[in-house]
């Protein structure tokens, strides 16, 4: 199973960046975890900070990919762009996020990706990237 990780803006200040919300774990560190525990997996990771850029990569690897599991970071609640990349695609996106946007200011309450993606992950911090590996591990 090939799976890509995408991060959107400011998560590649995880471990930096509002550790009270995001916690101190660096992605890389997260990433290694993550590699180790599924060695029967193939994972590639991007973060971008460029709306284009997520867009792209999208492009790229959504008709041979198995599984994308995309953190859009603040073009969740914003990028119509990015809802159409994922349209566009065959590959099953899941659409994750370290905080509960939910308990969160309202404007992180909608989300233009949640209705092209299989499912949301929200709330359990970096172990919801972990959490959607699993949804897609059982769907492909
Ligand atoms: C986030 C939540 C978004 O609202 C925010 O803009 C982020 C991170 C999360 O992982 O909790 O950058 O996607």
């Amino acid at each position: 199973m090939n799976v890509l990780i995408i991060n959107g803006p400011n998560l590649n200040l995880l471990g930096i960046r509002e550790t009270s919300i995001y916690g101190e774990k660096s992605f890389t560190q997260y990433f290694e975890g993550i590699c180790k525990k599924y060695p029967q997996y193939h994972f590639e990771y991007f973060q971008s900070n460029i709306e284009g850029e997520l867009i792209d990569k999208i492009h790229e690897v959504g008709y041979s990919y198995d599984g994308i599991v995309l953190n859009a970071g603040a073009y969740t609640h914003t990028s119509l762009a990015l809802a159409d990349a994922i349209s566009a695609v065959k590959t099953p996106v899941i659409e994750v996020h370290i905080s509960n946007v939910f308990k969160r200011e309202k404007v992180r309450h909608h989300s233009f990706i949640a209705p092209v993606c299989m499912g949301s992950i929200s709330g359990f911090g970096l172990d919801s990237y972990r959490l959607a590996i699993e949804a897609l591990s059982s769907v492909i």
